[in-house]
């Protein structure tokens, strides 16, 4: 059996959030408390902010500095936190679906005046398909927002999950006064600085001690307050919060490191600790002495003269030990990794040994692939996350005809990372580009130009989205496929897809053919 022990105190994670909610703050004060950092303000942001949209050098600039924090690991009251990063900049959404894949468990920022963003909604959608547990942070409580009421109603009704507040704010904007720590029963009053972390003090809410602190009026105010949320809210079931079923939910402050402890004292000992994985073959569980591990992102160097990449590996089970041969499932070859790295804040080292949970990169010469396995030999395959519709479509061609090799190549491995999906038009055999976002556009020509010396031009498409489709009827499929012979592509791997160029010619080929289903994800 592998140790136990490393298992059951690691807690592997993502923090989510729409860009500008907080989650940049949220983590540097984690890792001011893991020790990781000295002093705030030493986590760059690894957004890429919007007027940099046409400022390359700025964007790789930046990307340089998510990579070497892509994850974040650090021991905290005897427990090993892995926190894994995700890109600010939404039209890198896919990334951090992917990187979802890897984690036991999420904590999500909301920003207190703005509640439930976009992106939020999102993310929390791919939580819920896999069950992760969440717990939710309301953030800029220092600042006027919403009534936490009204926000609770918000986010379950958005999030599509019951929660149940753990902390409660004692007003906010300027006469913010603090939170008052459900789980704990403590009171926090609240002291503007970046640095200091308050002192809670214990106080029975009952007694003249709490009117003392925060006058009669706040006082009686947050035992109502209380009383209603006894009285609304089911009491805190941990279960039903490992089940990705209930949400608690914490309020404060990020930036002034309020209410942030409360968080990382209450998720270190509620948060799971590495969960089974399931494979196509079978479950995988952590405690298996057997390493098995899957790669859920890959990262191409900034240095342009060195093209090479790393491939983060997530330890599903056993111990992977550096130097020992692991096979690579999809190209059934025996490989051994020397330089194996773990990231800690900014600095990146090698490491000898990585335990069930953890995250490792592995140097990559373009040998992997999203969703790769590694095994000790068992013929085994980790689910990766079903690649979504994409937004936006464009066609990809050759603006130099010298260089056909290198781009095909080019858009090949990018591919492979991740960067975007291709389908080729089976109709003309065009190849199409499917993103998230304008910013990847860019970002692939720039590194099609960088590391593969080769030119790419962008052509319009007007597509609405990609649907993989399949029947049980082979006659009407074949049929469809007829009709739509001009929107029918192939995905990479060789899939049927259906490019349908706006809403109405979808609802109206879904109810031509009635037996075909149209699934907007690739796994179904
Ligand atoms: P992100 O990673 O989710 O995009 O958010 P980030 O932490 O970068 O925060 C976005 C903005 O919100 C930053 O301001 C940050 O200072 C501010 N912020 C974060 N937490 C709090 C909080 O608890 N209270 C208040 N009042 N503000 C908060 P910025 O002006 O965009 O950047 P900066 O100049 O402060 O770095």
């Amino acid at each position: 059996m592998a140790d136990n022990t490393e298992i059951v105190r690691r807690r592997t994670f993502a923090i989510i959030a729409h860009p500008d909610a907080g989650k940049t703050s949220l983590t540097e004060k984690l890792l001011l408390f893991g020790g990781q950092i000295q002093v705030a303000g030493a986590v760059k942001s690894n957004k890429i902010k919007k007027t940099a949209t046409s400022d390359w050098m700025e964007i790789e600039k930046q990307r340089g500095i998510s990579v070497t924090t892509s994850v974040m690991e650090f021991d905290y009251q005897g427990y090993k936190i892995n926190i894994l990063d995700t890109p600010g900049h939404q039209d890198f959404a896919e990334d951090t679906y992917r990187t979802l894949t890897a984690v036991d468990s999420v904590i999500i920022v909301v920003d207190g005046a703005k509640g439930v963003e976009t992106q939020t909604r999102k993310l929390m959608e791919v939580c819920r398909m896999r069950n992760t547990p969440v717990i939710i942070f309301v953030n800029k409580m220092d600042r006027e927002g919403k009534d936490p009421f009204d926000l609770l109603d918000e986010l379950e009704e958005e999030l599509m999950i019951q929660v149940r507040p753990l902390s409660w704010p004692i007003e906010q904007g300027p006469r913010f006064k603090g939170v008052y720590n459900i789980y704990e029963q403590k009171l926090d009053l609240y002291q503007p600085s970046k640095q200091v972390v308050t002192e809670k003090m214990e106080v029975d809410i009952h007694t003249e001690e709490l009117d003392n602190q925060i006058g009669k009026p706040l006082a009686d105010k947050l035992r109502g307050d209380l009383e209603l949320i006894e009285g609304v809210y089911p009491a805190f079931d941990v279960d039903s919060y490992l089940a990705g079923e209930c949400a608690p939910v914490f309020f404060g402050s990020a930036l002034n490191n309020f209410g942030v402890q409360e968080l990382l004292n209450c998720f270190v000992q509620i948060a799971p600790s590495p969960r089974p994985v399931q494979a196509e073959e079978r479950e995988v569980k952590p405690e298996e002495p057997k390493f098995t591990g899957f790669i859920f992102k890959i990262t191409a160097n900034i240095d342009p003269n060195h093209r090479s990449c790393v491939a983060f590996c997530k330890v599903c089970s056993g111990k992977f030990v550096r130097n020992a041969p692991y096979l690579h499932v999809r190209h059934g070859k025996m490989m051994r990794f020397s330089s194996p790295t773990q990231f800690m804040a900014q600095r990146k080292t090698t490491i000898d040994e990585a335990y069930a949970g953890d995250i490792i990169g592995l140097p990559d010469n373009g040998t992997f692939k999203i969703g790769d396995t590694l095994t000790e030999g068992e013929q085994l395959h980790f689910r990766g996350l079903p690649s979504f519709s994409p937004e936006m479509f464009k066609y990809i061609e050759n603006a130099d005809p010298m260089k056909q090799k290198q781009l095909a190549k080019g858009i090949d491995q990018l591919m492979d990372e991740g960067v975007a999906q291709l389908f080729v038009n089976q109709f003309n055999g065009r190849k199409i580009i499917g993103t998230v976002g304008q910013l990847q556009f860019e970002v692939i020509q720039y590194r099609l130009l960088n590391e593969y010396n080769a030119s790419c031009r962008w052509e319009p498409v007007s597509l609405y989205k990609a649907c993989w489709i399949e029947s049980d009827d082979a006659d009407e499929l074949e049929a469809f496929k007829k009709r739509k012979y001009q929107y029918m592509a192939k995905d990479r791997e060789g899939r049927d897809v259906f490019l349908a160029d706006s809403g109405y010619v979808l609802q109206m080929a879904q109810m031509d053919f009635k037996h075909i289903r149209f699934h907007f994800t690739s796994e179904f």
